[in-house]
């Protein structure tokens, strides 16, 4: 460790922006891996907004008992707009100096990880991010903790709406979340069969989606899957129906899968991928990482700048969806 660093005595942990599965295991992980070390740690409760209320409790080892099978967040979290503001992150500097917080851990996407950066460039405060959202969105990371567990809901939810659909001989149209990515609706849309996948960042390509189906019902398909990434707003499958009704005369249902895609408990994946996290970000304060994220490539746990995690990744759409037109003829 350079000698002008200082050694870590206590760090704080926060959960930012949407939940995921698997932040419990990354708590966990963190909470049991500082005391084991000798650091006292403190749970800093709903994000951001609970720093800058002061809502901040030590944990013991006992506080992360029985939560490593545990959807949601025990530390709970928040969408703070105002952290981005200069004056508001001196205000939760000056806490965390106050309490003797020498470093933070933030478990988040990329909006709560550009609050980290910013208060770690104003104040010189350590931070170390656990990219934790369901969107697997975060650039310089493979992987973000909840995905694999979002994706397998997902799965579960298609599969029982192909049932119905079948017997009916129906068109859905599933949403799945994701924001501007379309992670999740790939993964689904190879893993359920799909026939069509509409992507967030490509306009809709109604045409192909009425070739699509109608060849399939002419091969004797009795039910076809379109899987939709919401992108910008949910919702955007309502539309989509509109049009395909009124301009193509082809009658589809519609299922919004929503938050039911955030909840549950996590998968092995995910709890694995937490709780490796959770110790390498520890760790990563106390060999005097300034600002790093816990990352994920080629199957490899890595320390990699936050600066590098702050945008959205960019999309690797073609392979996935080849694959999924290829076996959906
Ligand atoms: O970032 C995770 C996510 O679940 C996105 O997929 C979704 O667009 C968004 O959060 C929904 O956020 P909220 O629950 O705040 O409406």
């Amino acid at each position: 460790m350079d000698s002008t660093v200082k050694a870590i005595k206590s760090l704080g942990v926060l959960c930012s922006g949407g939940d995921s599965p698997g932040m419990n295991a990354a708590v966990r992980s963190v909470v049991r891996t500082a005391i084991g070390l000798g650091i006292d740690v403190f749970g800093i409760y709903r994000g951001y907004s609970g720093l800058l209320e002061g809502n901040i409790q030590k944990l013991g080892l006992a506080s992360v008992s029985n939560i490593i099978q545990r959807g949601g967040t025990i530390l709970d979290t928040s969408r703070c707009l105002e952290f981005f503001t200069a004056e508001i992150r001196q205000e939760a500097a000056h806490i965390l100096f106050r309490k003797h917080i020498d470093g933070l851990v933030v478990i988040g996407g990329n909006g709560s990880f550009a609050g980290a950066m910013d208060l770690h460039r104003e104040h010189g405060i350590p931070v170390i991010g656990i990219p934790g959202t369901i969107d697997n969105d975060i650039s310089g990371t493979e992987y973000t903790i909840g995905f694999n567990t979002a994706v397998q809901t997902a799965i579960d939810a298609v599969d029982k709406i192909r049932d119905t659909a079948s017997a009916h001989a129906r068109t859905f149209l599933v949403e799945v979340m994701g924001h501007k990515s379309s992670s999740i609706a790939l993964q689904v849309g190879v893993c359920t069969g799909a026939e069509h996948v509409v992507l967030s960042n490509q306009a809709v390509d109604y045409q192909k989606i009425v070739n699509d189906i109608r060849k399939g019902a002419e091969r004797g398909k009795t039910s076809s899957i379109i899987i939709v990434a919401e992108g910008e707003k949910a919702g955007l499958s309502y539309q989509i129906k509109n049009v395909l009704m009124n301009q193509y005369d082809l009658g589809v249902h519609v299922c919004v899968l929503g938050h039911i895609q955030r909840g549950g408990s996590p998968t092995a994946l995910d709890r694995l991928i937490a709780s490796k996290m959770g110790h390498a970000a520890v760790h990563a304060l106390c060999q005097g990482h300034q600002a790093h994220v816990t990352a994920l490539n080629k199957g490899e746990l890595e320390m990699v700048p936050l600066d590098q995690c702050l945008e959205g990744k960019s999309e690797t759409n073609g392979p996935q969806l080849e694959l999924i037109n290829a076996l959906a003829i």
